[in-house]
């Protein structure tokens, strides 16, 4: 008799409790606390607050949901999950396919040959390989962004180690800058600490589903929330902290651009963790009794209130010392040490808020390397020890290029002219343009690709079918009754309704979802200006 092959249980959270920490914890990260405090600075404050708001629940929402519901499904990574459904032949994906290849020939018209040559091999195998696509650029997708996002992880560890040995002593911004420049450019330092970085996710991820990612989860973003309070205690409480409250709370819509709009989106996208399938990988170690539609609110809520609090940690304190909010980039690792040093007990505010942003960091970086892990354990049965190992070596690698990019670029003129022959833009560093890939073409495309599979392809039918276990009545009762806190009352609860969770969800990602992000991204890479 033939023996059958026995496929391993599939590991899982241990309840919605442990999925939805794990989660939120990739949401929140450097997105979260070091990009959103500076663009909120930079677009003016409370009205642009009020629009990213907007776009997480209208945008961040049902994709979010799309994601845990592919993952459950299919019980797979991005790859095995896209291969698992994706059907025989798409007229949808040929013509997506086709509209890049033609893109890629005008860009080599316009003697954009790097892009050009990027849009024509892409728009192939999109042709080629169908809907795959979506799954083979989330892992790489995930990858690509462990191997910065690490640098500056390992940045972050620094700034601790700094910070606690009472190094970060200025009094301006301008010196601040100095030891910021001088820290980034000491390459062997940089990637010291990125190798830490690295370590501590491979350690994570080594462990498992539930023993590495959700036990580390447990005790880390419950410690982000006490050390946020802490902070925003400590700086709600300096003089002149009403101005900066003020800055993040009063909507001025005179300040509010177009620009600012497509940013926020942009944003929403990037510190939710769309686009990419870590929501998928994470999704497909999720019981079918738990409800999909509540995680993907939780998630999205927990990662949006933590956005608000750095607004109200960073900004009381920038505004009582006589900062500038629309200081860029630089906001955390400049002006934020500047400001806490001048404070009594300057270095344990400092301390403090850096090991924030190292742990949140941290686990996000797990989520991105569970992503890779999880396919070669799913596709390559591998051990998810071996998987962690390698893929993490092969991360720290690449991400030693990106640290050695940032400031010391020149040093490797033969790279630094092959990616300037194919991308242009001289100055752009390997850390640039793995940042610039990921972020403003990687994550939206594989969004939108994603809203337009589950719209359009898999179907809302069978999406709802999905979401409808462990959901309860959730996603059939009318949306007025479940406001009104009638969800248990029989009369109320029949998916004849019209107007129901589960069909608005569906109008989203099948019409508004797409169309937002398409938006987005036409403006992101330029081809749509709405600068005012
Ligand atoms: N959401 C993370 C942050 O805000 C970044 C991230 C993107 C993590 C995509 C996983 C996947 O920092």
């Amino acid at each position: 008799m033939k023996e059958k092959s026995v496929t391993p249980e599939r590991e899982k959270w241990s309840g919605q409790l442990g999925f939805i920490l794990a989660a939120a914890g990739s949401a929140i990260g450097l997105g979260s606390i070091w990009r959103f405090p500076y663009i909120t600075g930079e677009n003016g404050g409370g009205a642009f607050m009020l629009v990213y708001l907007l776009c997480c629940a209208a945008v961040g929402i049902p994709v979010m949901i799309c994601e845990i519901a592919l993952g459950r499904h299919t019980q797979r990574n991005p790859i095995g999950c896209f291969n698992q459904l994706t059907p025989p032949a798409s007229l949808l994906a040929h013509f997506l396919g086709g509209g890049m290849v033609l893109t890629g020939i005008a860009l080599l018209c316009f003697h954009a040959i790097g892009w050009g040559v990027t849009a024509l091999i892409f728009g192939g195998l999109v042709f080629w390989k169908s809907w795959r696509i979506v799954g083979i650029m989330g892992v790489v997708a995930g990858f690509l962004i462990l191997s910065y996002y690490s640098v500056i992880g390992g940045w972050a560890i620094g700034y601790v180690v700094k910070a606690a040995s009472n190094q970060l002593t200025f009094e301006t911004v301008a010196q601040a800058k100095t030891t910021y420049l001088d820290f980034i450019g000491s390459t062997g330092r940089v990637i010291g600490f990125h190798f830490v970085f690295m370590l501590l996710c491979v350690a994570i991820i080594y462990k498992g589903v539930q023993k590495g990612i959700e036990t580390a989860c447990k005790f880390m973003v419950p410690l982000l929330f006490i050390i946020m309070l802490v902070l925003i205690l400590r700086a709600l409480t300096l003089p002149g902290a009403a101005a900066g409250v003020s800055f993040c709370f009063t909507p001025d819509f005179s300040k509010l651009t177009a620009q600012g709009v497509l940013v926020a989106l942009g944003h929403a996208f990037f510190t939710l963790s769309l686009g990419m399938g870590a929501m998928i990988t994470y999704g497909s170690y999720l019981g079918k009794n738990e409800n999909i539609f509540a995680s993907g609110v939780w998630i999205t809520g927990l990662d949006t209130l933590v956005s608000v609090l750095s607004c109200l940690m960073i900004f009381p304190a920038v505004f009582a010392m006589g900062f500038e909010p629309g200081e860029g980039p630089g906001l955390v690792f400049q002006v934020v040490p500047a400001v806490f040093h001048r404070l009594p007990a300057g270095p344990l505010w400092g301390t403090l808020f850096f090991i924030l942003l190292a742990v949140a960091a941290l686990a996000s970086g797990i989520s991105l390397l569970e992503v890779v892990t999880a396919y070669f354990v799913d596709e390559k049965k591998w051990t998810r020890h071996r998987a962690a190992i390698v893929t993490g070596i092969a991360i720290f690698l690449l991400g030693g290029l990106s640290a050695v990019s940032i400031e010391n670029w020149d040093k490797l003129p033969a790279i630094q002219k092959a990616v300037a022959a194919c991308f242009g833009g001289a100055r752009a560093s390997f850390f640039d343009l793995v940042d610039n890939l990921t972020c403003n073409w990687m994550l939206p495309l594989g969004g939108l690709f994603i809203c337009l599979f589950t719209g359009w392809i898999w179907g809302t039918r069978n999406a709802i079918g999905e979401i409808r276990h462990g959901s309860k009545n959730f996603a059939d009762v009318h949306l007025l009754s479940l406001m009104a806190g009638l969800k248990d009352d029989p009369s109320h609860n029949s998916s004849t309704h019209p107007l129901t969770l589960a069909s608005m969800w569906g109008i989203f990602v099948r019409f508004i979802c797409p169309v937002a992000i398409l938006i987005t991204f036409l403006h992101t890479i330029g081809w749509l200006n709405l600068k005012p």
